[in-house]
């Protein structure tokens, strides 16, 4: 997907309501992928512990949609918006929206880091890296 002049990113988390169930999570995987390749979406998500954390970036207007809805899924709850802001291009343009351990993201959200010219997408992605906490990624190393 190109750059678009409106592309903005947005990462926040959240907290899984009790009870859900690892086909709670193929839904939700389903629906973002179909939903956000149509609305030019893409992004990752992590789910650890019962704590998501999601990164998505795409044409504000679609995001703000996206955010709207989210904010009205009681799937989880105590939603945080962590970091938010505008993009000149894409970290994630291939990914409508995939599932990575919270290690993975790290790995990945510093790489992107150690590659991005961008004042903004720097305190973004520091912002982001900070929440993602060694212990939610323990069974992971
Ligand atoms: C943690 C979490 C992440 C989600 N991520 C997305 C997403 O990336 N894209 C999307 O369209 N819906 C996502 N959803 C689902 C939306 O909240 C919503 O149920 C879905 O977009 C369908 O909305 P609608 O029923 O109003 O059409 C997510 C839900 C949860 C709980």
């Amino acid at each position: 997907m190109n750059a678009k002049a409106d592309l903005v990113h947005l990462s926040y988390c959240s907290q899984a309501c009790t009870g859900l169930q690892t086909g709670d999570l193929d839904k939700i995987l389903e629906i973002s992928k179909t939903n956000n390749h149509r609305h030019q979406i893409t992004g990752l998500l992590t789910y650890s512990g019962d704590i998501f954390i999601q990164f998505i970036e795409g044409p504000k207007a679609s995001i703000d949609h996206l955010m709207y809805r989210l904010r009205g899924d009681r799937r989880h709850k105590n939603l945080i918006v962590l970091s938010e802001g505008r993009d000149h291009l894409r970290l994630l343009p291939d990914w409508d929206m995939e599932l990575v351990s919270a290690y993975e993201a790290h790995q990945m959200l510093r790489e992107a880091l150690r590659e991005t010219d961008q004042y903004g997408t720097v305190i973004a992605l520091s912002r982001l890296l900070a929440k993602l906490q060694p212990e939610l990624y323990r069974d992971a190393e």
